[in-house]
């Protein structure tokens, strides 16, 4: 299926994850991709990827807490390829000390909130900024933001994390109401807990499978299982999709909070 065919795309925090999963989608779907990283190592093992698999993608350095640079990389991008389609925001601020600190709004420092909401909201607008400049010169193109499903539910932790992907499902909407005339079409993904490598190491095991268990499918997402919804909002197909909020989380928001237990204590699988 080449329904990327002839498209540039952007996709930021290409260089690990749920951002180089969907660059490899992209380029399989006959997408130029922009693989655009503050990593420019892991950034080009993900284009080195994409070519041993035949596609056509190139490292773009880009630093979503900056907006000099955030102007920068695409302006470059567009000049470079002649245009920009499809601009995935998919980095987010996350350093581990920084949600560490994220615990609760007495927790957390007043100087990271302020990171977490500059690097993860402020970032993914400014991108959208520069994106929708380009996109109007060439008619119109699809965005997608990467939002979480903590952006989605309250949780008792991650406050300035939360905050900012909720920030990010409303700044998505806005887009596409403010441009949607203008052929541009906003869209969000929402997913659950992935097996990214920000994972390993970092989140306790059962506390992996608690979230797990929260799940309708019974496994933990993988990156190309988000990637496959962002490669569908960028591509054509989802023409008549805009300013919506998809939630790629197996069904984790879907139903009661009881469901995880109510299945054990009624005894089905
Ligand atoms: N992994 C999950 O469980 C999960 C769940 C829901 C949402 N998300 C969201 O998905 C997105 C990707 O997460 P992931 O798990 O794939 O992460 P990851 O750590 O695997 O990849 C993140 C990438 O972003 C890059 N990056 C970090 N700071 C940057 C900056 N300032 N400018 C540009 N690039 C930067 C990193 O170098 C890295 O390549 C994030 O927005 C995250 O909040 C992840």
């Amino acid at each position: 299926m080449k329904n990327l065919a002839g498209k540039v795309a952007m996709i930021t925090g290409a260089g690990s994850g749920i951002g180089r999963a969907t660059a490899q989608v992209m380029a399989a779907r006959g997408a130029l991709v922009a693989v655009a990283d503050i990593n420019m190592i892991t950034a080009q093992e993900t284009v080195d990827l994409i070519a041993d698999a035949g596609g056509t993608a190139h490292a773009v350095s880009i630093d979503i807490t900056s907006e000099a640079a955030i102007k920068t990389a695409i302006e470059q991008v567009a000049h470079d390829f002649g245009r920009l389609d499809v601009l995935h925001n998919n980095a987010a601020f996350a350093p581990f000390d920084v949600i560490a600190n994220d615990t609760d709004i007495l927790g957390i420092t007043t100087e990271n909130w302020d990171r977490v909401m500059q690097g993860t909201l402020r970032g993914t607008m400014l991108c959208c900024r520069y994106g929708v400049i380009e996109m109007l010169k060439t008619g119109g193109g699809s965005i997608v933001n990467t939002s979480s499903m903590y952006g989605m539910s309250a949780f008792n932790l991650m406050p300035a994390y939360s905050v900012s992907k909720a920030g990010i499902n409303m700044l998505t909407q806005n887009v596409a109401t403010a441009f949607g005339r203008k052929g541009i079409r906003c869209n969000a993904v929402a997913p659950s807990m992935i097996h990214t490598p920000m994972l390993e190491g970092a989140i306790p095991a059962p506390f992996i499978e608690m979230n797990i268990d929260a799940t309708l499918v019974g496994y933990l997402g993988s990156p190309d299982d988000v990637a496959q919804v962002v490669a569908w909002l960028a591509s054509d197909d989802s023409r008549y999709i805009t300013g919506q909020i998809i939630r790629a989380d197996g069904g984790s928001t879907a139903h009661l909070p009881t469901y995880a237990d109510a299945r054990r204590f009624f005894g089905a699988v």
